[in-house]
């Protein structure tokens, strides 16, 4: 089957509508572009359990704050065309934000505690806006199965308690971060790096990695954010935005019922903004 392109919902749903006369499974991966390995990683594994591969990108207005980057977030459609054709993509839903957004009805989704820690407390509304374009896309794609990258292991754990609490239809699938050899996360945003931000920004991963030896060796949250955060800035020009250790998928203060514990952090170079996180398995 090869790639086709749709720009408008209406192409989109009478695409996916022959294709469900036969029987098909539909998988989706919902992206902002700029496509990189992390991203056709969640292709190949659509593809493991999918009849049709459904990818959309669109940069989506409303995650973004003020003063945030949504107008320099990197784009190449053409490129992002071929190497979504060549990991296996059959239908590429690259709507404009007049298709997606044609009104204002000014109805908001509000996510709930999980949304008060991390990225959440730093970019006030993020989730409210990427909730209001992933419920769009969930009901236009009417995806089986729907791929979320655990680099977003917020965005990820939002996403699980609203397709949960609101009974939809799709089932999410946590797929691992793809790293680059240096252990840096693939992300659109490394473009933005100079040179020497590149060199430097191992160090987060580097970072991120002390701070789950020192879970194991029962240091104190606080003292484990301190730690990371100082060996980020020792080792990187980056400014820290958040380094914050807390229970997975739950993002609240760790207890005796947690299961798993996330450091995640945000960290800030010259034209850009990178997050990355560890997640430790407690045992017992
Ligand atoms: O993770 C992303 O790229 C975006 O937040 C998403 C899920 C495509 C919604 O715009």
């Amino acid at each position: 089957m090869d790639l086709t392109i749709v720009h408008t919902i209406q192409e989109l749903q009478q695409l996916l509508n022959e294709r469900r006369k036969q029987g098909v499974s539909v998988g989706f991966v919902p992206t902002m572009g700029f496509l990189h390995e992390g991203h056709l990683s969640l292709v190949e594994q659509a593809r493991q359990k999918n009849d049709v591969i459904v990818m959309s990108i669109f940069v989506n207005p409303a995650q973004f704050g003020p003063g945030e980057d949504f107008e320099a977030y990197p784009r190449d459609t053409e490129r992002d065309a071929r190497l979504a054709a060549e990991a296996g993509v059959h239908i590429l839903f690259m709507p404009t934000p007049e298709e997606m957004y044609p009104q204002e009805g000014g109805i908001r989704i509000l996510p709930g505690p999980q949304s008060a820690e991390l990225c959440g407390a730093s970019r006030p509304g993020h989730f409210d806006g990427v909730l209001k374009v992933v419920l769009k896309l969930f009901n236009i794609v009417d995806p089986d199965r729907s791929y979320f990258g655990m680099k977003d292991a917020q965005q990820l754990a939002i996403i699980e308690t609203f397709v949960r609490d609101f009974n939809l239809r799709t089932e999410i699938v946590r797929v691992p971060t793809v790293r680059e050899q240096d252990g840096l996360a693939k992300s659109s945003r490394n473009v933005h790096l100079t040179e020497t931000e590149r060199l430097e920004a191992p160090a987060i991963q580097q970072a991120l990695r002390l701070g789950a030896s020192l879970v194991a060796e029962g240091v104190s949250a606080n003292d484990i954010e301190q730690q990371v955060s100082k060996a980020i800035v020792t080792n990187s020009s980056g400014s820290i935005d958040y380094v914050s250790l807390l229970a997975y998928p739950e993002l609240k203060k760790v207890d005796a019922d947690s299961k798993e514990i996330i450091i995640a952090c945000a960290v800030k170079f010259s034209k850009t903004r990178l997050i990355d996180n560890i997640i430790i398995p407690l045992k017992g």
